[in-house]
């Protein structure tokens, strides 16, 4: 978490670095700081607790000189609350430095016991004063930024994006990153450092990646990447496939409501150029069977909303590729002893790429000899660099902190993934592929339906239920992953009490939670595919009517065995059951959203939340 931003080049910097802050502060945002060299040579610095508008109003209220060289921040606290003081920038070297940092340095006590010993004292809370404290004593040392970054690079243990200026070298901003994110945007004559490409993109598509356990250095007319012992890199350049349209709100109310707009396209997208006459043909994969052929095992990693992407994944791929497949929260996976070897397939998702935990796993997985295959939403990310393969999804950029959009691109790639394993693996016959590829080029028009025709009808539905204090989730089969992420969903942006249960749990306990007036959300699989598990799940419906519930369905045109027990029915267009969940998760979607709302929570900026967790 934290968003991090550098600018150097012949612009004022300030207006720069606060758009740039402006795009990241879906990566934290508790406070903001800037620290910029004037144009008479001067640092200054203003920081402020709360969100990037306090750090606007107050610049407004009392302006710091410009300057054409700067680094911003935006925060999501580790280490000390979130005030004036632990906000960044720090300074050091008596002001004439000021470093920001993402990420936590684990051995940041002996670091500022060795440093209060020689006579420093320090202000704030923070893991990273005691950085830019051991910055400016080696920077007095040598004098040189660069060299200093190397001697402090290599004494720090943990995950860390650092960035500095010294205003003795004005025109440079350098550098480092272990296990946090930064990519560099190349301007013309002037150059940019962000924690993603988001930071940059309305100056400059063109972006380099930047490796682990490297630095770089800044100038308006340079870029130079090196190993953290000073030996050059050659990063890796690539282009942002997306402008910065794609990241404005566009008369959208929120971020969020924007997104949820955006799923038919995300699906699309994610489908495009990867179907030929009715094959799934993914390119990234050419070339890459063995990943496939030679695996008796697959787990799927990820975290939050990419882990349930996960669950659904899980019943696709075991459906078509004849695999064992294990879902493992990244956080968890690592810290036991798994069964993972040569003859695994670790699948890792992740939206920004950047996920600390799911990072780890993936690293894990590879000591241990695992394959790794990565599905990702963001060029240049951590993530798809440390594994095997990737598969790109193509959703945009997403940028409310609940995840929409991305969870759809994700389950999107999952099922081509699971079809093209499928046939690789030869368990898919070409006629059943043919019509599983036709049914997912008809996805994007059904989701775009459901928005069409139950938008308003569930945004009313929340707007009665505003004072609800919890609410249940209940599916079977993929719709089980769904009332998961619908659940979540509720508890990331409304704040209430939500629980989502596979609907067979329900007699194993929580039916006890069952009191008259209590909503339960029941996701009702197709009868025309098991009109077994359908009926399971009437009778679920009948069996939480009975102790007083209130049923709101989501069911499939047509269904009319659900009507004698449902208070509210919402209705998908007809799919196969594996493809259901891209329908059934956009009113719930929804219904978290018009809730908020109806509570006048702020959607995009849930409290204690951040977007990109880049800390374990
Ligand atoms: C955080 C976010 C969630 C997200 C999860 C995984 O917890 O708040 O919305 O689902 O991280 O993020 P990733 O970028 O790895 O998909």
């Amino acid at each position: 978490m934290c968003g991090i931003v550098g600018y150097v080049g012949p612009r004022p910097s300030q207006d720069i670095l606060l758009a740039g802050l402006a795009r990241l502060e879906y990566r934290g945002y508790d406070s903001a700081g800037i620290a910029v060299i004037d144009s008479e040579g001067q640092l200054g610095m203003r920081k402020k607790a709360g969100k990037l508008q306090v750090l606007r109003d107050s610049l407004a209220d009392a302006p710091l000189a410009d300057g054409s060289t700067g680094i911003g921040h935006t925060r999501w606290a580790t280490h000390g609350g979130p005030t004036d003081v632990n906000a960044h920038p720090h300074l050091a070297d008596e002001g004439r430095l000021a470093l920001i940092h993402n990420g936590i340095i684990e051995n940041f006590a002996a670091l500022r016991d060795e440093l209060t010993a020689e006579g420093v004292t320090f202000v704030s809370e923070t893991d990273s004063e005691v950085a830019a404290a051991l910055l400016g004593r080696e920077y007095r040392a040598s004098g040189d930024l660069q060299a200093a970054f190397r001697s402090v690079v290599n004494r720090l243990e943990g995950a860390f994006t650092l960035l500095a200026v010294h205003q003795d070298e004005p025109g440079l901003v350098v550098g480092a990153r272990r296990n946090s994110p930064l990519v560099i945007g190349l301007g013309e004559g002037e150059n940019f450092l962000g924690s993603d490409v988001a930071a940059f993109v309305e100056h400059t598509r063109s972006a380099l990646a930047i490796g682990q356990d490297q630095i770089v250095a800044i100038t308006p007319a340079s870029v130079t990447v090196t190993t953290f012992d000073g030996e050059p890199v050659d990063a890796q350049p690539f282009e942002v496939s997306w402008n910065a349209a794609a990241a404005e709100k566009g008369g959208w109310s929120s971020f969020m409501a924007k997104e949820v707009a955006e799923q038919p396209e995300a699906v699309a997208n994610t489908i495009r150029g990867r179907i030929h006459d009715g094959e799934v043909v993914i390119p990234e994969l050419d070339g890459l069977d063995d990943l496939f052929t030679g695996v008796r095992r697959v787990i799927i990693t990820a975290c939050g909303t990419a882990s349930y992407a996960a669950l659904v994944g899980k019943y696709a791929i075991e459906q078509w590729a004849r695999v064992p497949v294990d879902v493992e929260l990244a956080h968890e996976l690592r810290y036991r002893d798994p069964v993972i070897g040569s003859e695994t397939l670790v699948v890792s998702i992740s939206q920004s790429g950047e996920t600390m935990d799911t990072l780890m796993a993936v690293k894990y997985a590879r000591e241990r000899g695992a394959r790794t295959l990565s599905i990702c939403n963001t060029q240049g990310a951590t993530i798809p660099r440390e594994s095997d393969a990737v598969v790109y999804t193509h959703a945009g950029p997403e940028v409310a902190v609940a995840s929409t959009k991305a969870f759809s691109a994700q389950i999107t790639a999952l099922l081509l993934l699971g079809l093209h394993m499928g046939r690789v693996r030869g368990t898919v016959s070409a006629s059943d592929s043919r019509a599983a590829v036709a049914e997912l080029q008809s996805l994007s028009a059904k989701v775009a339906q459901v928005l069409a025709e139950e938008s308003e009808h569930v945004s009313q539905l929340a707007g009665w239920m505003a004072d609800t204090r919890s609410v249940l989730f209940l599916g079977r089969h993929v719709g089980f992953p769904i009332a998961l992420e619908g659940a979540l969903k509720l508890k990331e942006i409304s704040y209430i009490h939500a629980e989502g249960f596979a609907a067979g749990e329900l007699k194993h306990g929580p039916i006890a939670l069952i009191e008259p007036g209590q909503p339960v959300f029941v996701l009702v699989p197709s009868p025309r595919h098991s009109a077994l598990i359908h009926s399971k799940v009437v009778s679920n419906i009948q069996e939480i009517r009975a102790r007083g519930a209130r049923v709101i369905v989501v069911a499939e045109e047509g269904d009319a065995a659900v009507l004698p027990y449902a208070d509210e029915v919402i209705r998908i267009p007809l799919a196969e059951p594996l493809f259901e969940p891209l329908l059934s998760v956009v009113p719930l979607q929804i219904f978290a959203m018009a809730l908020a709302t109806a509570k006048g929570l702020d959607v995009d900026q849930p409290r204690n939340l951040a977007k990109s967790v880049t800390v374990e």
